[in-house]
């Protein structure tokens, strides 16, 4: 597979794991237990099919949508994901420039690989994804340095306290930093260009971390035993709430399922929900985001915003969420294969390939803008 042949998610995906060790890729592309819940979040947007209007008069497409206080000009955007230099050297790098050119929202994960202050200085609107430590001081220090950074919104990620059964990571033996074991080596000797981009390239950490916390950094740990051992178990409504006070600004909780979480959500005044199982990675057998999507913008649709994030591999499946009231979607591997695969060339085309589907789709909808997508052109299979 080369990139130039690389039409689709699923073409990424070879390309990906053409290029990577083998506990990498599978770190990206697996779930929990038996991975049922991954597969359903894509599968559930077949549920639904799209009934076009036609002879709409439509000539162009206005893919903009306004999140979290940005005017964003796609209805999708990167979702946080961790450790990005390990997939590819350049990184959050890539994704800031991807999401500066297609003036659409930087998802900034709080074990990213690239610092606050570095990510700051990037030219698209930019989230930052906190995880709830064990350590106070660190909590208070993400928050200090997100505001001194220019970042426009938080997320909290909610549903990580404790980690999810990642049984290809225990296979694989995946730790970050990589950790050369018998069953590691030889997937990095396979994989040669890889391993010397690894080698050359700057030393692996966690920056935002690191000053309080040595696994990932100076420690080789499992995502699941950084998961288990780091972030706070006893979280509640109350820290979201104070996080919420203290930050004073556009706000996201990551990983609401139910009507009766989205509800909360309102009441502490979040300014935007996620609808989300952490891509499968979590819960198996919980309920795909998509399948979720109607009864909680019935519910709180007009109180806040709803992301609808996981399983998107298509286009289409973007404007099927969009036409069931989702405010815009957002997504990992649908970059993360691209980034793994080719850097931020990758990405780029990654991207163009969405945006390109999207404005296709919309047109083949009779819709020139997403407010002109809605419930009416979904029929229920
Ligand atoms: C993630 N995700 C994630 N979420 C988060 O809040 N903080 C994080 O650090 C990470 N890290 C991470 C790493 C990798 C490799 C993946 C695949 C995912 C979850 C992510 O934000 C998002 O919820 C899912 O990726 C959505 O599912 P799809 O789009 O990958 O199907
Ligand atoms: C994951 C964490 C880091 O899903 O969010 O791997």
């Amino acid at each position: 597979m080369r990139l130039k042949n690389c039409y689709n998610t699923q073409d990424f995906r070879k390309l990906a794991r053409q290029r990577l060790p083998a506990p990498l890729f599978h770190y990206i592309d697996g779930g929990a237990d038996d991975e049922v819940t991954m597969h359903r979040n894509t599968a559930a947007f077949e549920t639904v099919d799209l009934v076009p209007r036609v002879l709409a008069g439509v000539e162009s497409v206005d893919l903009s949508v306004q999140v979290l206080g940005q005017q964003l000009q796609l209805p999708l955007f990167f979702s946080p994901t961790a450790m990005q230099r390990l997939f590819h050297q350049e990184g959050e790098r890539a994704i800031a420039q991807a999401a500066a050119q297609f003036g659409t929202l930087f998802g900034v994960s709080t074990i990213g690989t690239r610092s606050i202050e570095e990510l700051g200085r990037c030219g698209s609107p930019k989230l930052f994804q906190i995880y709830i430590h064990k350590d106070p001081a660190l909590n208070r220090d993400l928050v200090e340095r997100c505001r001194d950074a220019g970042f426009d919104a938080l997320a909290l990620t909610v549903d990580t306290i404790v980690a999810g059964n990642r049984e290809r990571d225990y296979l694989t033996g995946m730790t970050a930093p990589p950790k050369l074991t018998l069953k590691s080596l030889m997937s990095f000797a396979l994989h040669p260009r890889w391993t010397l981009a690894y080698l050359m390239g700057k030393t692996f950490d966690l920056p935002n971390v690191s000053k309080y916390v040595r696994q990932g950094s100076d420690v080789a740990a499992s995502v699941v035993d950084y998961m288990n051992n780091q972030l706070s178990r006893r979280i509640d409504w109350d820290d979201a709430a104070r996080l919420i006070e203290d930050w004073q600004g556009p706000f996201a909780i990551k990983g609401v399922m139910s009507v009766a979480d989205a509800r909360m959500a309102v009441q502490v005044g979040a300014s935007a929900i996620m609808i989300s199982n952490h891509g499968g990675r979590q819960l198996d057998g919980s309920r795909a985001p998509f399948d979720q999507l109607q009864t909680i913008v019935d519910a709180v649709g007009d109180d806040i915003e709803v992301i609808l994030d996981g399983g998107v591999r298509r286009g289409t499946h973007v404007l099927k969420a969009l036409a069931m009231g989702a405010t815009a979607c957002s997504g990992g591997r649908m970059y993360l294969y691209a980034l793994a695969g080719a850097g931020t060339a990758g990405v780029m085309r990654a991207m163009t390939l969405l945006r390109d589907e999207m404005e296709r789709d919309m047109l083949l909808m009779g819709c020139a803008k997403v407010a002109d997508l809605n419930r009416s052109m979904l029929a229920q299979r």
